[in-house]
C-alpha cells in the first residue's frame, strides 16, 4: 500500500499499536488487518471472506472508519466509537457524573455533546446551600480544563460541543464565551435555535429569556438584538455556531425516544442523551473510472462499497466495547452509523467540474442521494438478515421498511482519515494547492501540493517552476495568467469560492443525509457582519441542521495554513 509521508507520520504517531516502551509494533497493513479481523469476529457465517473483504476496502484507501475504530479495534477493551452525547442536568451529581465520562470518553478517542440548557443561570438561587449558582459558563470551563488534561491516552485531544439554547437567561455571556480567543479552547459552541426565534428575528418581535428552574421569565430582550450579539461575535471569531433545533427533531427518526438536543462536537451526528454513533467515510476518488479517456463516476463500486461498508459499521456496534452502561442500552437499540464522504472537492476536479458550478451542486446532490438509497438498501438487507434495530417499531420507518440502523448517513469533517487517505477533507473544497497542516500532529507536517492538481498540471503540460513558485507562495493559481481560465476555474480554493457555493454543497448534501452535515463556510478576512448575518439566516432556510463559519485570520492557530493566502 502507498502511503504519503503525512499518512505514515500521522499512522505512527497515533493509530500503530505500540509496545509499552511505545516502539511501534505494527505496520499500516497489519493496523487494518488487526480492524478487520476484530469488527468480522461477530459475522457467523464466511467470518474469513468478510475479514478480507473489510481488509480490502480499508487496505485500498476506498473506506476509513473513524479514528477511535482504527486506533482500538482488537485493542483489550477498544472503544470504536467517535461521536457522544451526555445529559447535564441542573445538579452537581450530575454535571460531575457526566465530567467523569466524559474525560473517559476522550481518553478514548472519543468526542462528546451537551446543551447545557438545563442548568439555572448564573446568580440564580442554591437553595441547599443558600448560595448563588455559577451557571452553565462556569461549568463549561471545568470541562473544558479537564479536557485539556485528559489528553486521550496520549493519542489525540479531546473535543467537546456545548450548546446553550437562545431563550436561556445566560445566552449572551455565552454568545460571547470564546471572543477572548484563549476560553474554552476545546468547545465547539452553537447556539441552539428555534424556528419561533428566526421568525422573532425576521420580525423584529420581542424574546424572553426563560429561567429554566421555575420556568419564569428572566428578562425580555429583541430577538433582533441576541441576533446581532451572535453575528458579532461569529464575526470575530468564528463562534458561536447555529444548531437548527427544530430542523434536526423533524428528522428524528425515533420522537417516541425523545427530542434531541444536541449534536456531537462537529455537528455531523445529532444525538439523544446517552448515544454513541460511529462513522465512516467513502473516499471518492477511488470511485471514478476512465472511460474514452475521461473520469466518470463509478456508481457499481459505489453501490458495492456501500453495501460492505454499511456492514461493517453496523458490525461496529457490536463489536464494541462500551465504557458505559447506559451508552450500550441506548446505543444498541438504535444501532445508529454515518457513512459518509471524503474527496469531494478531488472528485469534481478530476470530473472537471468547478466546485463553483450548478452541475458540481447537481451532481452533490445525485451523488449523496444515491449513497443514501443504498445505505438504506444495505441497512433493510441486514434487518432481513439480523433484525431491526430494537427501538425499530417505535421508529419513524415502522410503517414503511425495515430497517437494521436508525440512521445510516453522517458527512463527517475526516480531520484525520483523510490525512490517511491523502484526499480532500469531506466536501470541503480544497483550501489551498499548496499547504501546511498544522494543528494536527504537535509538529506542522510538510508542506504539500496537492496531488490531483500536480497531476492535471503535468497532464496538460503546464507545470512550469515558475508556476511552482507562484503556488508554493500563493497557495493559488489565480493570478497565473500561463493556465487557461477554465483550469484556473477548476483550481479555485475554498476563500476564492463565494460562500454562496459553499452553502449549496452544503444543502445538496444534507437533502440526502439523515444526520447532519459538518461544514466550515471558510470566508475572506474581509467579509462583513452583514453577510455573515445573511449566511447565518440562509442556513436556516436552506433546512441546514447546523451552520459553522470561519473568516480567515480571526484565530491565531488555523489547521490548514498557506504560506500567503489573504
Ligand atoms: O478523521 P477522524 O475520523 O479522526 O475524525 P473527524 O471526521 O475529523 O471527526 C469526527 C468526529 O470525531 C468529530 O465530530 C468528533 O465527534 C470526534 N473527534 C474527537 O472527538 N476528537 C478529535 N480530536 C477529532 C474528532
Amino acid at each position: 500500500m502507498r502511503l504519503t509521508k503525512n499518512a505514515t507520520q500521522i499512522l505512527n504517531a497515533r493509530y500503530l499499536k505500540k509496545d509499552i516502551n511505545g516502539k511501534i509494533v505494527e505496520t499500516p497493513n497489519a493496523l487494518f488487518r488487526r480492524v478487520a479481523k476484530h469488527i468480522s469476529n461477530i459475522e457467523e457465517i464466511n467470518r474469513k471472506e468478510w475479514e478480507n473483504t473489510f481488509y480490502k476496502v480499508m487496505v485500498n484507501l476506498e473506506f476509513l472508519p473513524n479514528s477511535p475504530t482504527l486506533m482500538n479495534a482488537g485493542l483489550p477493551n477498544g472503544q470504536l466509537s467517535a461521536c457522544f452525547v451526555l445529559p447535564v442536568k441542573d445538579s452537581l451529581n450530575s454535571i460531575f457524573t457526566t465530567l467523569k465520562n466524559a474525560a473517559l470518553i476522550h481518553q478514548s478517542g472519543g468526542g462528546t455533546g451537551y446543551n447545557f440548557s438545563k442548568l439555572r443561570p448564573k446568580g440564580d438561587v442554591v437553595t441547599s446551600s443558600g448560595g448563588t449558582s455559577s451557571g452553565p459558563i462556569a461549568f463549561m470551563k471545568i470541562y473544558d480544563a479537564a479536557t485539556e488534561y485528559v489528553k486521550q491516552g496520549g493519542k489525540r485531544r479531546g473535543a467537546n460541543m456545548g450548546i446553550l439554547n437562545v431563550e436561556h437567561p445566560d445566552i449572551e455571556d455565552f454568545i460571547k464565551s470564546k471572543s477572548d480567543n484563549v476560553s474554552l479552547r476545546n468547545f465547539n459552541i452553537s447556539i441552539g435555535i428555534s424556528d419561533r426565534f428566526m421568525r422573532a428575528v425576521q420580525l423584529n418581535n420581542d424574546w424572553e429569556l426563560i429561567n429554566p428552574r421555575n420556568h419564569t421569565v428572566h428578562k425580555t430582550v429583541r430577538a433582533s438584538d441576541i441576533w446581532q450579539t451572535i453575528v458579532e461575535a461569529a464575526w470575530k471569531t468564528g463562534d458561536p455556531g447555529l444548531i437548527f433545533l427544530d430542523t434536526i427533531n423533524k428528522a428524528n427518526p425515533i420522537p417516541k425516544q425523545g427530542g434531541i438536543q444536541t449534536t456531537n462536537p462537529c455537528g455531523e451526528v445529532p444525538l439523544l442523551d446517552h448515544e454513541s454513533c460511529n462513522l465512516g467515510s467513502l473516499n471518492l476518488i477511488k470511485m471514478v473510472k476512465t472511460l474514452d479517456g475521461k473520469w466518470k463516476v463509478d456508481w457499481d463500486k459505489l453501490e458495492q462499497t456501500i453495501a460492505t461498508t454499511i456492514r461493517l459499521l453496523d458490525n461496529v456496534i457490536s463489536a464494541n466495547h462500551y465504557l458505559l452502561p447506559q451508552v450500550k442500552s441506548k446505543t444498541t437499540k438504535n444501532r445508529k452509523v454515518g457513512l459518509g464522504v471524503m474527496g469531494w472537492a478531488e472528485m469534481l476536479i478530476m470530473l472537471g467540474l468547478p466546485y463553483a458550478s450548478d452541475e458540481a451542486v447537481q451532481l452533490g446532490e445525485k451523488l449523496m442521494a444515491f449513497i443514501q438509497s443504498k445505505s438504506y438498501d444495505a441497512s433493510n438487507a441486514l434487518a432481513k438478515e439480523r433484525g431491526t434495530f430494537p427501538n425499530w417499531n417505535e421508529s419513524i420507518y415502522a410503517t414503511e421498511k425495515r430497517m437494521r440502523n436508525a440512521t445510516c448517513n453522517s458527512i463527517a469533517p475526516t480531520g484525520s482519515i483523510s490525512v490517511i487517505a491523502n484526499t480532500s477533507y469531506s466536501i470541503e473544497p480544497l483550501y489551498a494547492l499548496a499547504y501546511k497542516r498544522v494543528g494536527i500532529l504537535e509538529n506542522e507536517t510538510q508542506m504539500e501540493i496537492n496531488p490531483v492538481f500536480l497531476e492535471k498540471m503535468g497532464l496538460l503540460g503546464l507545470w512550469t517552476e515558475e508556476l511552482k513558485f507562484e503556488v508554493m507562495k500563493t497557495g493559488s493559481i489565480q493570478q497565473a495568467k500561463s493556465v487557461p481560465k477554465k483550469i484556473r476555474k477548476l483550481f479555485e480554493t475554498s476563500l476564492e469560492i463565494p460562500w454562496k457555493w459553499h452553502l449549496l454543497h452544503q444543502r445538496a448534501f444534507q437533502r440526502y443525509t439523515d444526520n447532519a452535515v459538518s461544514k466550515t463556510i471558510n470566508l475572506l478576512e474581509k467579509t462583513t457582519k452583514q453577510e455573515i448575518s445573511k449566511i447565518y439566516f440562509t442556513a436556516w432556510e436552506y433546512g441546514l441542521k447546523g451552520i459553522t463559519i470561519y473568516r480567515n485570520g480571526s484565530k491565531p492557530n488555523q489547521v490548514l495554513q498557506t504560506c500567503n493566502l489573504n
